[in-house]
């Protein structure tokens, strides 16, 4: 099938027709960017700008090495697969090489479910079972990277949701929301696998709170992984840009992600289209801010830097207490001088923290989506943090 699309390209690219009419014949099934270059080349070009690797203050797309910026993850993500390699976040046109280069064990294929559109096909083919299946295996099959067909099927131009996982938690909800929040919301959330089926879920049966998915997971005893030294069973976030934007200022002013992500800007021709270039809106700002906010731009830059200063160092703050609370509770443990029954009671203070101030940490705004609710959540880490060290000091 590739090779025939290969060839399609090729007779296309020397017959030299400009292809407004003349598209080869769709692939079947998940159909390759390369194959919209002609027909819509703004947006295909932009979305090759996605390989792009360029910094800003917080965030941008170079891959840091969190563990050495933050030494506190090993202590924090102990006994997980974090601990041994974590990386930055990078643009769409990388997802399946990292997600398939990363030292981190993976639990079946379930993890391509937001690595590569190929999923689609994976999933028509094999159904539920697909993810419990071999992820090397399942992963040496896909080619293509986060693509148009993720968003799009093979009708480039309005937005679709492609992934079952969230079709059924939005069942559990009555909030209706833009599909601009939607078409990110397919990957950018908290998820866990199910423990039996691998299957991608959404913890919103009590919506998308930290407290409604804590409860959520509390629930059902789930728990990710338990820390080698404190024996708490802790849970892990992912990436919950989608839960953290909502009910933002921004949110309650109507904008959704791709007001900011995806702002209109012109072609050479002066026609508008939505930029596809999927990273940091501070390197678009007068595209994608300066429509709203007047002024200098670089006032607007430096006021979003001091939101997410005010962030990163009080989440920096909270992990060293969270590392304090592991360090004590540790020693407790290797003592033998307590019952399970308080140190329980130390480790769901432990869980609490832990799960809060990660939710802070792995959402890649540094804060700035939505800046009161970050601050509100590290303020409960820490709160969580404290009674667990006060009720280990007060036994002593
Ligand atoms: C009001 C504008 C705005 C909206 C709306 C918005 N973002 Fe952002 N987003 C930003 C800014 C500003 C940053 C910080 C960029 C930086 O630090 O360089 C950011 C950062 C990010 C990042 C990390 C990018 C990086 O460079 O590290 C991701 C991923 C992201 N947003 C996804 C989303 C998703 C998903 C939504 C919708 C649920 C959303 N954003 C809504 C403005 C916005
Ligand atoms: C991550 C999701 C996503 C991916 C991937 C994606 N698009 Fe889009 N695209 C959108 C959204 C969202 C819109 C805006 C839809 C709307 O306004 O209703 C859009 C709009 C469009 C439009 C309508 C015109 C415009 O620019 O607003 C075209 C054409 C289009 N996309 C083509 C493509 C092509 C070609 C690719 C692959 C190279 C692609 N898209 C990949 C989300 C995506
Ligand atoms: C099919 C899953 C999927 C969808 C849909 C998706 N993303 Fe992503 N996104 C990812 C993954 C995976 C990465 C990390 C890729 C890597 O590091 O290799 C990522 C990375 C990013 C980044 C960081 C890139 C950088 O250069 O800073 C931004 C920003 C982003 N996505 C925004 C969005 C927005 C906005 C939408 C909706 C229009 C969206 N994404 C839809 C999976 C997705
Ligand atoms: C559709 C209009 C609109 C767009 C686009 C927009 N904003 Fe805003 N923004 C607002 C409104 C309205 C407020 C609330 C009033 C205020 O504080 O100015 C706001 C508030 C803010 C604030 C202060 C409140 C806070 O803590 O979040 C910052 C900082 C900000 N915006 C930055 C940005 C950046 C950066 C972008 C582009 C990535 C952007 N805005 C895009 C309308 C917009």
């Amino acid at each position: 099938m590739k090779s025939i699309f290969f060839i399609l390209v090729v007779v296309l690219f020397f017959t030299g027709c400009s292809s407004q009419n003349t598209l080869p014949e769709m692939p079947q099934g998940v159909v390759p960017a390369e194959y919209w270059a002609d027909k819509y080349p703004d947006q295909y070009n932009t979305y090759l700008k996605n390989a792009e690797m360029e910094a800003t203050t917080f965030g941008g797309s170079i891959p840091v090495d969190y563990l050495e910026k933050y030494p506190d993850l090993k202590v924090l993500y102990a006994g997980m697969g974090f601990s041994k390699d974590y990386l930055k976040a990078r643009g769409h046109v990388y997802s399946l090489e990292d997600a398939i280069n990363t030292a981190r064990p993976k639990p079946g294929a379930s993890c391509l479910t937001c690595k590569t559109a190929d999923y689609l096909d994976m999933v028509n083919e094999y159904g539920k079972d697909f993810y419990a299946m071999d992820f090397t295996e399942m992963a040496a099959k896909a080619v293509n990277p986060i693509s148009c067909y993720d968003c799009h099927l093979s009708t480039p131009g309005e937005a679709v949701i492609t992934r079952n996982h969230l079709k059924e938690a939005l069942e559990l909800l009555d909030t209706q929301f833009k599909m601009g929040d939607l078409t990110c919301a397919q990957c950018h959330v908290e998820y866990y696998l199910d423990p039996v089926t691998k299957e991608v879920v959404l913890p919103w049966e009590y919506g998308i709170t930290v407290d409604g998915m804590e409860k959520y997971f509390d629930e059902r005893g789930y728990y990710d992984w338990i820390h080698p030294t404190t024996g708490t069973p802790l849970l892990k976030v992912q990436h919950p840009e989608f839960e953290t934007y909502y009910g933002s200022v921004h949110s309650k002013f109507g904008l959704s992600c791709i007001d900011c992500h995806m702002p209109k800007v012109e072609n050479d021709d002066g026609d508008l289209f939505r930029s596809h270039h999927w990273t940091s809106p501070l390197k678009y700002i007068e595209a994608s801010c300066m429509g709203c906010h007047t002024g200098d731009a670089e006032d607007l830059i430096a006021r979003v830097e001091e939101i997410q200063l005010g962030v990163y160092t009080k989440t920096n703050e909270v992990s060293a207490l969270i590392v304090q609370l592991i360090q004590e509770l540790t020693e407790a443990v290797e003592s033998g001088k307590y019952s399970e029954e308080f140190l329980n009671e130390v480790r769901s203070y432990h869980r609490k923290a832990q799960w809060r101030w990660d939710f802070v940490f792995v959402e890649n705004s540094t804060g700035f989506h939505n800046s009161k609710l970050a601050h509100e959540t590290l303020d409960a880490a820490r709160y969580y943090a404290e009674k667990g060290l006060e009720l280990l000091r007060n036994q002593r």
